[in-house]
């Protein structure tokens, strides 16, 4: 009697550990699904291909086991329209189940999911869009790009200081841009110089000369540029044609219009172009060294930007909220797990507000120069900690 319950308890304790196991393995086996929506065709292609790049590179270094679930990560193609982008994050939340969205190419694309992620309660990270507002139009919304203000606001504050007394801006005619032209206004007005005068260009399309003989004609210190990057290399081009330099006019920028992926197809008229930005390809740490080596071996013929380390970053910070609800995947318990996360990035360090899940990070005045035969954006002046200034 006393033997059978030895034995029976011997193979009651063999049991629980072996059920246990097997509960083990089932977490393991458990996908948690990303849904990275890029733009992979159409004028902002560059986009996509950089932030799936990145996303990529992430879970190549990192592997795809986190808190014992099994990442999945789906990418869809929205073609850069708005629509689109709204019914793939409802079929990925619908069909796939997935427990975060991410990506976001232009600004039209990120608010166009706004009242999607809000009633369904998945966590966007957006990897690019950079108008201020975005992050207010849903409390699921965390940001690891930019925003245009954030970048702007030190570029005047350079300009201020270096002899800029009147500036003409020249931006696409839409949320980033005026962002940009009213914070650089703003700011340079603060600082006692004046813009004298707004130029907006359309997004689709753009035929930018008439808009740059008008700036030229109108003979300020400096030109503020803004398009979003992958439209930077056409503008560049009319600007080089133009001469402005030659005209004694400033060209400045945010890093848009510099961009890593591109910059060096512009040629060596831009040398000494001035920008600010949170990313150049040319950063000076360890880390990023690393990024930069394992991302062109990975992707032979591209350099990271600012959209590739972006989606570097977002993998990130989903990875990092993952371990933190142990992996549990309740939308509002991830985007609380990232409030207040600081991490270092290939970009410097980066922490999301907890006040308003988007991102602060440090702004970089740079100038194109020409290293081992390429041209790069390098730093020579850094603002620390920038938070978007319209959300202070
Ligand atoms: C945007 O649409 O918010 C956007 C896109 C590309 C950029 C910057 C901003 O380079």
């Amino acid at each position: 009697m006393q033997r059978r319950t030895v034995v029976a308890g011997l193979a009651g304790s063999a049991f629980a550990a072996t059920f246990a196991g097997g509960i083990q393995i089932a977490a393991a086996q458990e996908v948690v699904k990303i849904g990275l929506i890029a733009t992979l065709t159409g004028p902002q292609a560059a986009s996509g291909r950089q932030k799936v790049a990145g996303a990529r590179l992430f879970m190549a270094q990192h592997g795809n086991k986190v808190a014992g679930k099994t990442i999945e990560l789906i990418v869809k193609d929205d073609t850069g329209v708005a629509d689109q982008t709204r019914r793939i994050a409802q079929e990925l939340i619908v069909n796939d189940k997935v427990a975060f969205l991410a990506g976001f190419s232009l600004t039209p694309l990120a608010l166009a999911v706004a009242p999607v992620i809000t009633q369904a309660k998945v966590p966007a990270i957006i990897m690019t869009a950079g108008t201020s507002v975005i992050t207010e139009r849903s409390p699921y919304f965390v940001r690891v790009s930019f925003t245009l203000p954030q970048q702007t606001v030190p570029l005047a504050e350079w300009a201020a200081k270096n002899g800029v007394k009147t500036a003409v801006s020249l931006v696409s005619d839409y949320g980033p841009g005026i962002d940009t032209q009213d914070a650089f206004k703003q700011r340079l007005e603060e600082r006692g110089g004046k813009v004298v005068e707004q130029i907006k260009a359309p997004l689709a399309n753009p035929e930018f000369a008439p808009f740059l003989q008008r700036a030229k004609d109108l003979k300020p210190d400096a030109l503020l540029l803004f398009v979003p990057a992958p439209t930077a290399g056409s503008l560049m081009r009319q600007v080089v044609d133009r001469d402005l330099a030659g005209a004694g006019i400033k060209v400045i920028g945010t890093g848009d219009i510099t961009d890593d992926d591109q910059l060096n197809s512009m040629g060596d008229a831009v040398i000494g172009l001035i920008t600010s930005h949170f990313y150049s390809a040319a950063h000076d740490s360890p880390l990023n060294k690393k990024f930069v080596a394992e991302f062109k071996q990975a992707n032979p013929n591209m350099r990271p930007n600012f959209i590739g380390v972006s989606g570097y970053d977002g993998m990130y910070a989903m990875y990092e909220a993952l371990k933190k609800t142990d992996g549990k995947t309740d939308g509002t318990a991830l985007v609380e797990a990232m409030k207040g996360m600081k991490w270092e990035s290939p970009r410097g360090m980066m922490s999301i507000d907890p006040a308003t899940r988007d991102v602060i990070q440090d702004v970089y005045i740079r100038k194109v120069e020409k290293k081992d035969g390429e041209l790069y954006n390098i730093e020579f002046d850094v603002v620390k900690d920038v938070k978007d200034p319209l959300h202070k």
